[in-house]
């Protein structure tokens, strides 16, 4: 893939533009096996490719420049916008979107949030497209002050891009280079975006965690279901389960799946999508992982883990180790701390792996695998 932003050095992100496509891969893949060393799996599945462009189910877009003439993109070293709206990672109909969404922030007066001189309201735009089509915009404001405007304007906005079925403003009144802050204030009746993957309809709210790339993510779940299968188990534990897309896949009637998850506002769009499927066996609980594992008082056949980066960390490594569980599955999208916490489990071999390239351009990818005690 070629970036006309990347050549001209406006950004650098896609650290990997320019690469063949078989390159990225096969370097991911090798890096994969290098990081993971001994601990690695007997067997690699043939690594699962991505779309090279378009691929990003989510843009977050830095606002910058003036009322009149908005920047969507990064910010150079100075703190000034520089308009990426043309970068061709980001799903199209996402980017079909971005002509409309600057005209709205024009009339609807939300000034950019000027970095260096600390002034101005809107810091980023956070806009994420389903695979039906539909978007859900995120606007993030230095405070309430243009709400209002944000209400009044709001249905031409609908009108023009029907698209759109949710609307949010996220408040991050903290002068810090983070995407978002806590509160948020969903504008539309709906309040969720749903994620049709695999027959199974997730529902994502505005600060919810989903997978970045919808088609690899779709892989990613169908393959880790077909190994469920394999081991057919009669209880399931999806750790770190977000919306529910592993504990979903995994469910089948008469087998337990219990998902845990930090986030409460996943753990009710989780259950939701677990009463719409009629699924009785599943059950979502907010809760952090470890502490789950370590006070359940009983060990189900199968773990599956997806943690953030930092991995699952010692405690529940060791649980795992300790625990006598049978069969784990890791999705892990950090080889580093994947090695580090299979270091910590010896008992557990990977024998089998795949890595799924959800991030194009990037060093990034996803590694699932699975193991079994020995
Ligand atoms: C990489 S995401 C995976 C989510 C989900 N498995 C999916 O496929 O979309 C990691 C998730 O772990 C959650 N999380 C972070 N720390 C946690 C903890 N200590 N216990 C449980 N969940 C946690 C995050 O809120 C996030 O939803």
């Amino acid at each position: 893939m070629q970036c006309s932003y990347f050549d001209a050095g406006r950004c650098t992100s896609c650290t990997l533009m320019g690469t063949p496509y078989a390159a990225q891969l096969a370097g991911k893949e090798e890096h994969a096996r290098a990081v993971l060393g001994s601990h690695g799996p007997a067997e690699w599945l043939p690594a699962v490719a991505s779309r090279e462009s378009g691929y990003r189910n989510k843009a977050k877009m830095v606002v910058g420049g003036t009322v009149t003439a908005p920047t969507l993109g990064i910010l150079d070293a100075a703190g000034r916008g520089v308009d990426l709206r043309e970068c061709g990672i980001i799903a199209p109909g996402i980017r079909a979107a971005f002509d409309a969404l600057t005209a709205f922030v024009t009339t609807a007066g939300l000034t950019p949030y000027d970095v260096p001189a600390r002034r101005g309201e809107l810091k980023n735009l956070v806009v994420t497209e389903s695979p039906d089509g539909q978007l859900m915009v995120r606007f993030v404001l230095r405070s309430r002050e243009a709400l209002p405007r944000v209400r009044k304007h709001l249905p031409a906005l609908l009108a023009d891009l029907p698209q759109v079925a949710v609307v949010s403003v996220n408040l991050l009144p903290e002068h810090k280079a983070v995407v978002e802050g806590e509160e948020e204030v969903v504008l539309t009746e709906q309040q969720t975006l749903t994620m049709r993957l695999g027959g199974i309809a997730l529902h994502l709210r505005p600060q919810g965690f989903f997978q970045t790339n919808t088609e690899v993510a779709a892989a990613l779940y169908a393959q880790a279901g077909r190994w469920v299968e394999e081991v057919a188990p009669s209880s399931v534990w999806d750790l770190y389960c977000g919306v529910g897309g592993f504990a979903l896949h995994a469910a089948r009637p008469g087998r337990t799946v219990t998902g845990i998850e930090t986030s409460a506002h996943a753990v009710a769009a989780a259950e939701r999508s677990r009463t719409e499927a009629g699924l009785a066996d599943v059950r979502f609980l907010a809760g952090d992982a470890t502490a789950f594992a370590l006070d359940a008082g009983t060990v189900p056949d199968l773990v599956v883990v997806n943690p953030p980066r930092r991995g699952i960390g010692p405690r529940l490594a060791q649980w795992l180790e300790d625990s006598g569980v049978r069969h784990v599955l890791y999705s892990s999208c950090n080889v580093t701390s994947l090695a580090r916490d299979l270091a910590a489990t010896p008992s557990l071999v990977a024998v089998r792996g795949q890595v799924l390239d959800m991030f194009p351009q990037t060093p990034h990818s996803e590694v699932l695998l699975q193991l079994t005690r020995r």
